[in-house]
């Protein structure tokens, strides 16, 4: 693993099997897992800060992928030669409630490699002014990006709203008092709680717009702040998104993370396997080259990709999570949704597989670069 980097790096997203250290309880409904790496797979497992690992399981027999960010700092995870995740429980959730109750010490689990573009490369010449606004779970990318901030930049401030119900919800708590401890003058926290009462009353109630605006006011001058990391509930990360254009603020100094959307994207059926190819797409995958035919309107490209190439990377399928990501090298595509990729990415003509439909008859997909 690397300490330092100018650019997220782009790994090949491959499945390792990797044993889990150790099982953290950080809250009622919440746990940390903490894989090893070993030596050999250390450069695969290097990592930007608020990237996230892709966890594969069989649960009730079905074959299921989800997504994880990465929850410790660049600078643990190269001195413990560990990755560590954390999961709340969703009710009635498939791999949530599978990792809480079979996750233990020496169990292995199917592990893609790093991706994710929620990250801002560090430079440890830079005083810069690191903003999060997170909410419940969406601390655990977070957590990486503030904490390697603080330990790779030592001219630069960082400060975390976070929002959650009450006290005993909040996950990472005494990690983040330590950090307090460690960098007094250069760590700010602010917890926001939704169902508890604390003295001040700015830190009582939901972290709407308006609370938004009155720590803007009181605390968090806009002018004064570098980079803004958002990640929590879809409602949070919009009304800050928002209320950041309002005034102003350079969307590419706003990064953000979604973790679920309400409401899946729909789901083409197979098409008829003696149906005509509606679209040829050239898919480079790992360096090589397959002709995947694209057989109906409503098929996504991963779709009609993983019938030619089944080790195309993907998880959740739902244009949230960003895995299925590839570049378009030629020809056109059409996204249904996109909650992943941030604008400079789709300029720069990422586009989500999962979401993707041909619109010219011949597209070229480079998954490499
Ligand atoms: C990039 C990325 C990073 C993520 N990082 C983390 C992380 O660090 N920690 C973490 O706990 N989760 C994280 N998630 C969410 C995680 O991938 C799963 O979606 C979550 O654990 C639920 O999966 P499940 O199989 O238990 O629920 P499912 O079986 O998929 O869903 C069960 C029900 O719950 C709803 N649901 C699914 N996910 C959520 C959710 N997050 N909140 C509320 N309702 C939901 C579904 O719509 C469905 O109705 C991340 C997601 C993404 C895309
Ligand atoms: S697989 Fe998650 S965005 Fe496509």
């Amino acid at each position: 693993m690397h300490l330092t980097t100018t650019k997220p790096k782009r790994h090949r997203a491959v499945f390792h099997t990797l044993t889990i250290s150790t099982v953290e309880q950080l809250t009622d409904e919440a746990i940390a897992i903490s894989f090893t790496v070993p030596p050999s797979l250390k450069d695969e497992y290097s990592f930007e800060p608020g990237q996230h690992l892709t966890l594969r399981a069989t649960v009730a027999g079905e074959d299921i992928r989800r997504s994880y960010s990465i929850c410790v700092s660049r600078r643990r995870a190269l001195a413990t030669g560990e990755l560590r995740v954390a999961t709340a429980v969703v009710p009635e959730g498939l791999m949530s409630t599978w990792l809480h109750e079979n996750a233990e010490p020496g169990e292995q689990l199917q592990v893609m490699t790093p991706i994710g573009g929620f990250t801002c490369p560090t430079d440890p010449s830079s005083a810069r002014h690191h903003v999060a606004i997170a909410g419940g779970s969406g601390i655990t990318p977070v957590l990486s990006l503030l904490t390697t901030a603080l330990e790779e930049e030592p001219e630069s401030r960082v400060t975390l709203v976070f929002a959650n119900r009450r006290t005993d919800t909040i996950m990472f708590l005494e990690e983040l008092m330590d950090l307090k401890n460690r960098f007094p003058d250069r760590f700010t926290l602010f917890n926001v709680l939704s169902r508890e009462a604390q003295d001040v009353e700015l830190l009582s109630g939901r972290l709407d717009r308006e609370r938004l605006e009155q720590f803007f006011e009181a605390f968090i001058p806009v002018d004064d702040v570098d980079e803004w990391y958002l990640c929590g509930p879809l409602g949070l990360v919009e009304t800050a998104q928002e209320a950041l254009a309002d005034h102003g603020v350079d969307g590419h100094h706003v990064h953000h993370e979604i973790f679920h959307v309400e409401g899946a994207a729909p789901v083409a059926p197979p098409p008829p396997p003696d149906a005509k190819p509606l679209a040829l797409v050239t898919v480079t995958l790992d360096g090589r080259t397959t002709k995947v035919p694209v057989k109906s309107q409503a098929e996504s490209i991963l779709a009609a990709t993983l019938r030619e190439r089944p080790d195309a990377p993907f998880s959740c399928t739902n244009g949230v999570c960003g895995t299925c990501r590839a570049r378009v090298v030629e020809g056109e595509v059409r996204m249904d949704r996109n909650y992943a990729l941030e604008p400079e990415e789709v300029e720069a003509g990422i586009v989500l597989t999962c979401q993707s439909h041909p619109v010219t008859d011949e597209v070229v997909l480079d998954y490499d670069a």
